[in-house]
């Protein structure tokens, strides 16, 4: 034991998989009235409720900060003394079988920061019911194995709330007295409660429309505050080839009449996909060239599509408890990226998932939080929304989607779709479906859903008498309550290339072994092995891969992804030796210098994405994930020494680069985004030379931009160097876009991810500044999480940047516990630093759970980190 420590002042109850029991009653039928008012809406449900089985135990509905103010079952009242409430439930014992409840409660919107429940943003109402939010709006049982078909009636005065929507199609609306007006939605599709939506307020709309395969008219609108409304229609366009894709990819149709969006300022997560009426944080709706980046574009694309995905995997299929989150997430996020893959660049969407996963699930899977996709156990389920749910979740249908081919695993998903259409369901089901349609035995496959953390693979090669043999070998480090893992079965794409370049073999090996062998015979000599291709397991490779090989690959590798990962090894082995030696190998460096310089004078580059990606070093949080003990100094420190002297000895090629990708020769978006891609990257290392001429460059290509892509590569670039008129610069940003809240979190995040120590002096500032707000998770993230994720700034010797982090964490915490435990989370990996940082990470977590009053979030991450 270290030594300050101390027992967690509070304990949380934990939730087990194997505990799971059905619900003791349904709930068939669900009319809600609500009466909106700032600070004391009425809700009014009328329940049909039916006892599940045969048992005589009371009816406990859940309910969190709600005012009781009446029950009555069948039409009579029940007294205070025949029910028992506390401040998580109401019980009602000896109910009927067979009875309509009504229960009134009131709530204050107004008053909700947690933004869970009906809150207000930006004066207007809205909702967010998953996973636990619809109790904190009425009683009910709060589960997602609850189905029940909703009718909605909302009442609201008509000036300042013109709006009024739920889910499924409207049926009726008009006046009433006293400036109010009302109107009833009826969503026909039985749903549980966490796709729950409201919405009302003062907001705009724009209408498009969309005809299903089967010839349905299906109306499309797009709603926001009016300020916002010409930022829409990058959104409606990926609405519309998102349910054209899921046709022709799936077979899926939409299914009601209208498909309504709504984009808010405040918002915990990227999106949400409630029936018919998908609620946004605006990061993931609006866009248009002035204000958003290219990655902007997409990212909206894919969250959109991402929401859309959702009406069948979750919507119409839904989880049978929360335990089976990935059924819907891992299933979804794999749609949104193949759906992104065949509309831009494969290798380069294919480059940023992997990039994505590696920084963020792999680290997930070697700290204190380590969960299988399909957790066991938790205690704020709000804190299971994870990288490894979502991103390793999508690595796991991605595998499936490999080992069966795609005309099996299409096979598979339409008997799932079929077989469970309505139902609440487990990832049990969803394999088993695939198994039963594709004849493949998934038995040892379904590991993958039970055991925790990232596999590493042990590759070695051995040739003789035109015979390759590929020995491969597997193992699972040890993750919290997990220990002696079983083998995992797992595509590993391969393919051997000829001295010459050409591509002899191409071939999945199903690898199911501790270790096992694979054979190539009838080789005329010994070729270029090429493991992984595609990234087709969620793995850390071990494979003493010499450089020549990795040259190789580059040159002739036709996968994408193979080229760039050959392109990082080749980086890893200049920067890993210097962080212990701190000297900068010259053969290692040498050879990724001319790397770069073979790719910057390729006359004819495949993918100018994929290039503007090969030439960017490995992320400093990858090369910390991957070093045994982190030393956050010396790996910035290394690798800005890297960059400088690439920048340095490079600088004719960057300039050239740039000079040739500066111009607008091509026609379509796609290759505009990737030119763009390329010639900023060519520009970060341009300003990395210190000269003024570059400096100077960087500042006209800020001035003169036509779109916030260029302007906003100039800026970071700028603000992120020795440019010696940073602060004029940044002032005249915020100037030019203090009243785009998207484009001040962008501001915000690069001044807060300065590569530097100064960078906890300007937190401390923007932390002050007039438009900081704890109140808006986009703000926070865009400061506080930008700051945690910053290896250079964070980590100090001194420890300071961890102490305000937590300071920040306590006060968030009274506000929004969600966003509060997801910061607390940058802490996590302590273990994994080197002194001083481990034990002033250690020291600070200490701090945090020595509060008394922390919320279940917090608590749990911070009582796991310190475990
Ligand atoms: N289910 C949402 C999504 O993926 C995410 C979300 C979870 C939003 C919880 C809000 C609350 O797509
Ligand atoms: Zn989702």
């Amino acid at each position: 034991m270290l030594e300050n420590d101390v027992s967690a002042p509070a304990m949380n109850t934990t939730i087990y998989l194997k505990e799971y029991q059905v619900p003791d009653f349904l709930i068939s039928q669900v009319d809600l009235e609500f009466v909106l008012s700032p600070d004391n809406t009425r809700v009014k449900s009328r329940l049909k409720v039916t006892r599940n089985g045969a048992h005589d135990r009371a009816l406990t509905l859940c309910g969190e900060k709600l005012t009781l103010i009446s029950v009555a079952i069948n039409d009579e009242s029940v007294a205070a003394d025949a029910y028992e409430q506390t401040d998580m439930s109401l019980k009602l014992p000896a109910v009927p079988n067979e009875f309509e409840l009504v229960i009134e409660t009131e709530i204050a919107p107004q008053q909700n920061t947690e933004l869970s429940g009906l809150y207000r943003s930006s004066g207007n109402y809205c909702t967010q019911c998953e996973a636990e939010g619809f109790r904190r709006i009425t009683y009910f049982l709060d589960r997602p194995d609850v189905l029940a078909e909703y009718r909605v009636r909302i009442v609201a005065p008509k000036a300042a709330c013109p709006v009024l929507l739920s889910n499924g199609n409207p049926v009726a609306q008009g006046d009433g007295p006293d400036g109010l007006h009302w109107a009833q939605w009826h969503d026909p599709h039985p749903k549980p409660s966490y796709l729950f939506a409201l919405v009302a307020g003062d907001l705009q709309f724009i209408e498009d429309q969309f005809t299903t395969m089967s010839g349905r008219d299906v109306a499309l609108k797009i709603y926001t505050q009016s300020a916002y409304i010409n930022k829409c229609a990058h959104a409606m366009a990926s609405l519309k080839r998102s349910m054209a894709w899921d046709e022709r990819v799936y077979g899926r149709e939409y299914d009601l009449d209208i498909y309504n969006i709504v984009a808010v300022d405040d918002f915990n997560m990227g999106a949400m996909e409630n029936k018919g009426l998908n609620v946004f944080n605006t990061k993931y709706v609006l866009a248009d060239t002035d204000t958003a980046t290219d990655a902007d574009y997409e990212a909206v694309e894919s969250v959109i599509a991402h929401e859309y995905f959702h009406n069948w995997s979750g919507n119409r299929v839904t989880c049978r408890d929360w335990f089976q989150l990935s059924l819907k997430e891992g299933f979804t996020v794999f749609r949104d990226q193949e759906y992104s893959a065949d509309l831009g660049s494969r290798a380069v969407k294919r480059i940023q998932d992997v990039q994505v996963l590696r920084a963020f699930q792999f680290k997930e899977d070697s700290g204190p939080m380590a969960h299988p996709i399909r957790p066991d156990s938790y205690q704020e389920i709000n804190n299971f929304y994870t990288a490894t749910v979502y991103q390793k979740g999508a690595e796991v249908i991605r595998m499936l989607h490999r080992l069966l081919g795609a005309d099996a695993f299409r096979r598979g998903t339409d008997l799932y779709f079929a077989d469970f259409d309505g139902q609440a369901v487990t990832t049990e089901d969803f394999v088993h479906a695939l198994e039963r349609a594709s004849g493949v035995d998934l038995t040892q496959f379904r590991r993958w859903y039970s055991q925790a953390g990232t596999p590493i693979i042990k590759v070695e090669q051995h040739f003789g008498d035109g015979v390759l043999t590929l020995s491969l070998q597997q193992s699972c480090p040890d993750t919290p309550g997990q220990t002696d893992k079983l083998p995992f079965h797992m595509p590993i794409e391969v393919a051997l290339f000829s001295p010459d370049g050409k591509k002899l073999v191409a071939q999945t090996l199903s690898f199911n072994q501790a270790e096992q062998q694979f054979r190539f015979d009838n080789l005329a000599c010994k070729p270029v092995v090429s493991v992984l291709r595609y990234f087709s397991a969620p793995v850390k490779l071990e494979y003493k891969q010499s450089n020549a090989d990795r040259l190789h690959l580059i040159k002739y590798e036709d996968d994408g992804f193979v080229r760039w990962e050959s392109m990082q090894q080749l980086c890893l082995a200049m920067i890993q030796p210097a962080l212990t030696t701190g000297e900068l190998d010259p053969r290692a460096y040498q050879r990724v210098r001319d790397a770069f310089e073979a790719l910057m004078t390729d006359p004819n580059p495949s993918d100018k994405a994929v290039l503007a990606e090969m030439l960017t070093l490995p992320p400093a949080a990858y090369i910390a994930e991957l070093a045994s003990r982190v030393d956050p100094a010396a790996i910035s420190a290394v690798r800005d020494r890297c960059i400088e002297r690439l920048a340095k000895d490079l600088e004719k090629y960057f300039h050239a680069l740039y000079a040739d990708n500066n111009t607008a020769l091509d026609t379509d978006a796609q290759s505009l985004a990737a030119r763009r891609m390329l010639k900023n990257r060519a520009l970060f290392y341009l300003v990395e030379t210190g000269q003024t001429a570059y400096y100077a460059l960087a500042s006209h290509q800020y001035h003169a931009a036509s779109n916030m892509t260029d302007r906003l590569a100039a800026f970071t670039a700028l603000v992120q160097s020795h440019y010696p008129d940073r602060d004029a610069l940044i002032s005249d940003f915020y100037e030019t876009w203090q009243h785009e809240p998207l484009v001040l979190d962008k501001w915000f995040a690069i001044q807060a991810m300065r590569p530097s120590s100064e960078a906890l002096r300007e937190v401390e500032d923007l932390l002050h500044h007039s438009d900081f707000t704890l109140t808006n998770p986009n703000r926070v993230r865009s400061v506080l999480g930008a700051f945690s994720g910053n290896l250079a700034g964070f980590h100090r010797l001194d420890g300071k940047g961890y102490a305000l982090l937590v300071d920040y964490v306590i006060k968030l915490d009274q506000i929004n516990p969600q966003i509060a435990a997801r910061l607390v989370s940058s802490l996590n990996s302590w273990r994994r630093f080197t002194e001083p940082y481990a034990s002033r990470m250690r020291t600070e977590l200490a701090r945090l759970n020595m509060v008394s009053q922390l919320s279940s979030d917090v608590r749990e991450v911070v009582s796991k980190a310190l475990s």
